[in-house]
Order: C-alpha cells, then structure tokens, then sequence
C-alpha cells in the first residue's frame, strides 16, 4: 500500500533522503497571475518524481501581505489566496504522497507579520492579552532603546505613538518579533503546528531559528542564553510526537552548538543548516554585499571540519543554494564555458558528503545568476540595501556588482522550464523578469540531453540510496594544501570510495594512482573518459577504490 519509500530506517528516514526547495512564487504559474501558485507544483510533481526526491521545503505560502516575499506571515493557518487555498494545500501534500514525496513547510517563528491579529491586538493597547507575544519597550520618540540595526535597513525599534513604547523587530519594521519568554505564545505555536502536522506534513524548516531567544537590552539576537531550552520544548511538545525531518536555519551555528542542534536523541532537530562555508566570500568584518575572492583551501577546510566534526553526533545539511543566496555555479563555478562541467563538479563534492542534501529549484539545470537594471529587483533586502549605500555616497556600479554578485533575487526568477516568452513558468509577464538565457537553459532542453546537469542530478541521488557508504560512512580530507583539487575519502565496513573534483578551469597534473589509490570502478564522472595523467577543467568524479 504505502508509497513512501523512503521509510526504510522509520527514525532516521531522513538520512538516506534529499530535500529540494521550492520557492513557490517562482516555481510554476497555474492561473495566469504571473506568480507561481500550489497547483502549479502539483502539475510538476512527475518531473520531481522523476529527479528522485524524497522530500519538497516549500518556502513560506501562508497568508501573507508579502513585504518579505512570504516570511512575514499573517495567518499561520491559511494559504495566502495567490498561492491558493488550504484545499489545494491538502490536495498538494496528498498528491505528493503518492509519489513518495514528503512536503515540508516553513515555519517562521522568529516574527510575524504586522498584519497579524496578534500584533493588531498587541498594539491595542498594554494590557492587551496579546501584548506581550511581542518585544517591546517604553521610551520616547525619536530616542530609541538602543542603536540596534534591522537586517533589511534602520533601526531595529520601531515607534507606535499610541502606546508610547517601541517594538523589536530584527527584519523589516512589517515583521515584528514575537516574544518568546511568553509561555502562552509558545503553546499557540505548538498548537499550530500540531494542527499541520495533522494535516499530514512530512517535516518543517524553521527560519531564523536561533534568533528566536532575542535579548534586545544585551544587544543578543542569535543564540541567546534560553535558546536550547525553548527548542527543546517546542521539539518535545510538537516534532516529537510524530516521524518528521526538521531542519532549523541557524546562521550563528557553530560544530559544537549544531551537536545540540542535530543531537542523535532528536531532543531539537533532525539537522541544521549551517553558513559557514557561505560566508567565505566575504570581507571580514563587512557586510554581505563586501564581497572578496573566495579561498578555497579555506573552504575545503571548513567543510571538512563539519564533516569530521559531526560524524556520530549529529547531521549536516548539505546544501550550496537557496532562495537568499546566488546560484552556485554563477558563484564558484564557471557560469559561461563550462557551465555544465562545474554545475556537475559542485555537485559531485557536496553529494558526496555525510549528511542531507539540498537542492534549490533550478540548481538541477544549472540555471545562472542574473545581471537587471535596479528598477527590475523586488527583494526588500536588495532594494533598502541600494538606496541606503547610494545615500552614504558609493557608486551605483559598485553597489550594482554587489547585488549581481549576492543579491538575492539571483535564485528568485522563474525556472525555466522551456524556451518559450515566459520559459513556461507563466503566459503572462511573470512577477519578476525570467533570465535572458532561458532560450537555452531549460528544463525541455535537460529532459532531452542524456549528458546534461539534471541526469547528473538524477544519478548522485540513485547513488545515495544505493551505497550506504555515502549514507554512513566517515570522511577523511586528502590532499589538504592542493590549491586546485578537491578530494576526499568515505569509508565504511571495509568500502572505501573517493571523491575528487578540479575546482578550477585550468588542467592540473594529478593521477589517483600516484596518490597511492586503485579505482574499482567509477559511481559518477562528468567527463566522458580520463584523461591519464591530468584533470581537466572542473573534472570530477566518485569512485569505489580497490
Ligand atoms: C531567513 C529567510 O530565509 C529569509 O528569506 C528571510 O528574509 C528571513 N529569514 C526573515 O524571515
């Protein structure tokens, strides 16, 4: 009877699974709005079926006014009207089902919307019963509590003149916090989710996560000091009762938090999505947007101490993309001449690793990063970010290469699914311009050629649930200090198998067997044949050693 195949290990279904994201308004278009919409994924369930997922995170489409395109949430219980209704989200998770695909939603914790009946209530007045679910502070206008920033721009206090007091809020001034020091708020949450978990939902990503025990007055937003107890509790009073994957986004993670995190004794999540090796392309101590060359040594480095450092006490997210950060093979790989060489060589590294892997929407074909004139970006981050760096007086052009470089609306344009005006995500003028190159990369165009990125895809997932040394095996970093060369070992039981990956565009001496390794035979290659001797721009493979 039962299509969930993915239940082998009832506990740990998860870890032998791969998750992809779906950013729903750029997904597919049902009823010719130009927004994706439910219906839309549920007539692209067999292309997902056929990739081989296991499990669907749908970003936010509850209801919502959009300021944060979903992430500032109205009615926790209610699909926005563009996106659908709760039927079409019934239908979704039933649909999906059959195939074998667990739906995931996004639980936005942290804050809500300002249009939220809880916060319309809270501001009501102080002894409103609604009042204290969120952060505030009494003080006088124009003198905030203190000189705490938002992450999208401005203060992070906000002035209501009715109450005479501030509220808190870490995102845009329409995403409020809600407090968590209040019992009653919490067990509202609970609630919430116990009804979506009745729903039949297969997990929950939760946003924000560890920005949820603020200290506003000691100037804490992440990892607060009751950070572990309230996800202790809100995992035992929700999660625990069913068999979910939960996966908390914690930006302010580190190995020995994540331990806690993902702890084998699911008391928090099944995992967490960790940035460390996200942030590598950054200038120290400066902004997202203060973008340097990335350093590779260093990134072998960090991913490797996740590896190590988790093996039997926790789990890693795998994963390059999503929707905040800029397509990857625009990023660190070669999005022009070998596009597909190195879509396929990022691949193959972050496959080959312990832990669950993520792919976002679009990564499949190897789509790029985009390159609009600053009136066609809708991201509120994007666009606060572009008029406050103008006015403190730097060049549009080098604003305009951050946004190209990091903005997030790189991974937001439709997917391409053919070549037609609107690549088939939409008959009509998308909610976001769709990328010039869509004549060429899409879908119908992958589906048609054996050789290309989303078969490639196809297979490292097969992989995965055919060779439990992927799954469980350990993980050793060879070849440390090579400035070119990615590789490492897995072992299990006895089976060893290597991963080696050129990260550049250049042909770099190297033979396995002068490292001292026999190939019994090759998992995944992306190029053809060897070329004895040399690796050749971006070549990378997985094989079982003798
Ligand atoms: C993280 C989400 O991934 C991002 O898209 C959002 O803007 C913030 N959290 C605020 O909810």
């Amino acid at each position: 009877m039962n299509n969930e195949k993915n239940v082998v290990d009832t506990s740990n279904w998860w870890k032998n699974s791969v998750v992809y994201q779906i950013y729903p308004r750029s997904f597919q278009d049902s009823n010719g709005d130009g927004i994706g919409d439910l219906q839309g994924i549920i007539k692209r369930l067999d292309y997902l079926q056929d990739l081989g997922i296991d499990a669907i995170w749908l970003s936010p489409v509850c209801k919502s006014p959009q300021d944060d395109n979903g992430y500032d949430i109205s009615d926790y219980q209610d699909i926005d009207p563009m996106f659908g209704s709760l039927n079409d989200m019934e239908e979704l998770i039933q649909e999906a089902k059959k195939r074998g695909i667990r739906i995931l939603l996004d639980l936005v914790l942290n804050h809500s919307s300002d249009e939220h009946t809880w916060f319309i209530e809270a501001k009501k007045s102080k002894d409103n019963p609604y009042h204290d679910y969120y952060v505030w502070r009494d003080g006088v206008e124009g003198i905030y509590p203190n000189d705490m920033k938002a992450c999208f721009g401005g203060p992070a206090w906000e002035w209501v003149p009715e109450l005479g007091q501030y509220y808190f809020h870490q995102f845009s001034v329409k995403q409020p916090d809600l407090n968590w020091e209040n019992p009653k708020l919490r067990r509202e949450i609970y609630d919430m989710i116990l009804w979506w978990m009745d729903k039949g939902v297969g997990g929950f990503r939760l946003d924000v996560i560890d920005q949820i025990a603020k200290e506003p007055d000691l100037k804490i937003t992440n990892n607060g000091p009751r950070l572990h107890e309230y996800i202790k509790e809100l995992s035992k009073e929700t999660f625990q009762t069913g068999n979910l994957i939960t996966v908390g986004e914690a930006w302010g993670a580190n190995t020995e938090l994540a331990h806690l995190y993902s702890a084998p004794d699911g008391s928090e999540f099944s995992m967490v999505f960790q940035f460390e090796h996200i942030n590598l392309d950054q200038q120290p101590g400066g902004e997202k947007w203060d973008i340097k060359e990335l350093d590779f040594i260093q990134l072998k480095q960090i991913l490797s101490k996740w590896q190590v450092e988790l093996h039997g006490k926790g789990w890693n997210s795998l994963f390059w993309n999503n929707h905040d950060l800029p397509r990857i093979v625009s990023r660190w790989g070669n999005d022009e001449q070998y596009r597909e060489e190195s879509a396929k060589m990022l691949a193959t590294i972050l496959h080959g690793m312990q832990g669950t892997p993520y792919i976002y929407q679009g990564e499949e074909i190897g789509m790029t990063n985009v390159k609009y004139q600053i009136e066609e970006y809708k991201d509120i981050e994007t666009v606060n970010m572009y008029k406050e760096r103008i006015e403190k007086g730097y060049k549009p052009e080098d604003v305009m290469r951050s946004i190209y470089a990091k903005g997030r609306d790189n991974a937001r344009t439709p997917i391409q699914w053919d070549s037609s005006q609107y690549a088939g995500f939409s008959t009509v003028k998308p909610w976001i311009k769709v990328n010039d190159n869509c004549k060429e990369i899409n879908v119908e165009n992958a589906l048609e050629n054996k050789d290309s990125i989303f078969y490639y895809y196809k297979k490292l997932i097969q992989l995965r649930k055919e060779n439990p040394v992927l799954v469980h095996g350990d993980y050793q970093l060879l070849l440390e200090t090579n400035p070119d060369i990615f590789a490492y070992c897995r072992n299990l039981d006895g089976q060893r198998m290597v991963v080696v990956a050129n990260f550049h565009d250049k042909e770099i001496p190297f033979s396995l067997k002068e490292e001292g390794f026999e190939v019994k035979e090759y998992l995944i290659h992306n190029y053809r044949e060897e070329k004895a001797g040399y690796l050749r721009p971006y070549e990378a493979y997985m094989a079982i050693l003798n």
